[in-house]
């Protein structure tokens, strides 16, 4: 096939109605010119980092949606919203796989151009950082504080499934894709530059690893220890094997 040919027409001319809508010029051209790639690798590092700030950049928006929802206790709107954000949160850990076919040679290659920089600078991380602990707030004043309510009600003693309860649930599954795409990018660093080495600003790589023990919902956490705890005292904590309970027909009576 004839390079320049698919070089000259991959970015299209920007005239036709969806290209004017998506605006397809400045999207295409958000990516180095095919001439200046150091390496056959250059390009999806940089698409996909780029597709994660977009991803990033709708669940911001959406999160925005959801803290005004919750605090109108419109509830069935936060569960579609939170469900669409989930949504985003798997596809991006799905799309950290993509750079799993590049070799740490190839990287090593991409690295020199990256400057000092890394994830931590994204704008879209960042922003989701300083998210999380409005949305709490909002949920606790709103669905909990309002109602004299609290997790240990809505969770065991006086459980019945409720609003508090579903959107608690959201949270948590909010907080477990954090905290699973930190692990899972994690295991890509581990397979593209090993854990043991520093990052550009010389930091120890294995720092990133106290983000996943982070929680951005420690209570949501918290109450299953505590519950689970109460539990036990009643059918007690460590209880004996139920093998020695139960008579296991041996192969010969069978
Ligand atoms: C080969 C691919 C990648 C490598 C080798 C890599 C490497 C690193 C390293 C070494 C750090 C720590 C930086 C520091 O301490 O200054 C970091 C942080 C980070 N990177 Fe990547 N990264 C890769 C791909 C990605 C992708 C695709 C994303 C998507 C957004 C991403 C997002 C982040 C974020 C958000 C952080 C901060 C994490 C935190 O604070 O828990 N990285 N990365």
């Amino acid at each position: 096939m004839n390079r320049e040919y698919f070089y000259s027409i991959i970015n299209g001319e920007g005239t036709l109605d969806y290209e004017i809508y998506l605006n397809t010029q400045a999207l295409l051209s958000c990516q180095k010119d095919f001439q200046k790639l150091c390496n056959q690798d250059e390009l999806q590092f940089q698409i996909v980092h780029q597709s994660e700030e977009l991803w990033m950049k709708l669940i911001a928006y959406t999160l925005l949606d959801i803290d005004e929802y919750i605090q109108q206790e419109k509830t069935h709107r936060v569960m579609t919203l939170f469900n669409r954000v989930h949504r985003i949160q798997r596809t991006m850990i799905q799309q950290l796989e993509i750079l799993e076919t590049m070799s740490p040679k190839e990287y090593q290659e991409i690295r020199v151009f990256l400057g000092n920089g890394s994830g931590q600078e994204s704008p879209g991380f960042r922003t989701l950082l300083k998210m999380y602990q409005p949305l709490w707030q909002s949920y606790k004043t709103y669905y909990l504080d309002k109602y004299g309510l609290n997790l240990e009600k809505i969770y065991d003693v006086e459980y019945s499934h409720c609003n508090a309860y579903m959107v608690a649930e959201a949270l948590a599954e909010y907080d477990e894709l954090f905290q699973k795409f930190r692990y899972y990018h994690i295991q890509l660093i581990q397979r593209t530059i090993g854990m043991g080495s520093q990052s550009l600003k010389g930091r120890a790589v294995d720092l990133l690893e106290g983000g996943v023990r982070m929680k951005l919902f420690p209570e949501i956490w918290e109450i299953r220890n505590k519950m689970t705890d109460a539990w036990g005292l009643q059918y007690g904590k460590i209880r004996n094997s139920i093998a020695s309970n139960v008579k296991i027909p041996s192969l010969t009576n069978l």
